[in-house]
């Protein structure tokens, strides 16, 4: 397994609050070469911008809607330290509930739309050589929650399909991390989790760069980990409340 810093990184999802937190620190740690693919081309040259100007960094941009119809298959070009996935919607889980478009959109969105670029990264070449993937999955992925069962249905299809992934790469130099954040403070969460339970996409980045090349799968902060053990064990009638 590498041990050494992450000098670059390809990230899909890179107008996230939580992908922009860890490209400021990686910039910090030395990370010079970034490519940043976003829906948002304004807000992605904006990081654009600040990890060129501050950093000096070289970085290379793209623009993707993970929901657009008829794309490309992916093209990754030359090979990256870590490659970083963040991207992932909420969507509007009333409509959901009443609508197939929606729920399919937020499946897209948090799981099967990714499929394509997960399967472009993890190539039987590219896991004989070092490197790491990160993938955001989510708590949600634990346990379906009658407020927003279909992204927590999306995100433990992406886990599941991840930590295939994982134990493929296993006794390879290749490390899959799969994340699974509990409430972090980001446009995601705005009105919807009490502030307190909030963690700081800084303090997350700090965090997962403490142990770079770590692979497994994690509850980000850790202590979500008992919690959701609890939340497993709720019977029906309490879990029909979350
Ligand atoms: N915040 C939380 O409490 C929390 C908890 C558990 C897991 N997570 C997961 O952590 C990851 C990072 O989330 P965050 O909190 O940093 O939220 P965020 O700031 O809202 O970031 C979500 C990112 O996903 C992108 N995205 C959404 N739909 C897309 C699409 N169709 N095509 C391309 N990009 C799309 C967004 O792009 P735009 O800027 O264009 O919208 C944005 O860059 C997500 O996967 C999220 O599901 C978050």
């Amino acid at each position: 397994m590498s041990r050494s810093p992450i000098g670059s990184a390809w990230v899909l999802g890179s107008t996230s609050a939580v992908a922009i937190a860890i490209c400021q620190a990686l910039a910090r740690q030395g990370c010079r070469r970034f490519h940043l693919i976003a829906r948002n081309p304004i807000a992605n040259q904006a990081l654009a911008s600040e990890l060129r100007e501050r950093f000096g960094a070289e970085v290379t941009m793209e623009q993707v809607d993970l929901l657009a119809a008829n794309q490309q298959p992916p093209y990754l070009g030359q090979p990256f330290d870590l490659y970083l996935i963040t991207a992932g919607s909420l969507g509007d889980p009333d409509q959901a509930r009443i609508q197939a478009a929606e729920a399919q959109a937020i499946t897209a969105a948090n799981y099967t739309s990714l499929i394509p670029w997960l399967t472009a990264i993890v190539t039987p070449e590219r896991i004989q050589t070092p490197g790491c993937l990160w993938v955001f999955s989510s708590v949600a992925a634990d346990r379906g929650r009658p407020s927003n069962y279909h992204y927590g249905a999306a995100k433990a299809g992406l886990l599941r399909f991840c930590e295939g992934l994982l134990l493929r790469c296993h006794g390879t130099p290749f490390a899959v991390r799969i994340l699974k954040p509990g409430f972090m403070a980001t446009p995601m969460t705005v009105g919807k989790a009490p502030p307190l339970l909030c963690a700081q996409p800084e303090q997350i980045a700090r965090d997962l760069l403490r142990r770079p090349h770590r692979r497994g799968i994690e509850y980000i902060p850790w202590w979500w980990a008992p919690l959701m053990l609890l939340i497993r064990l709720l019977p029906p009638a309490l879990a029909a409340k979350l």
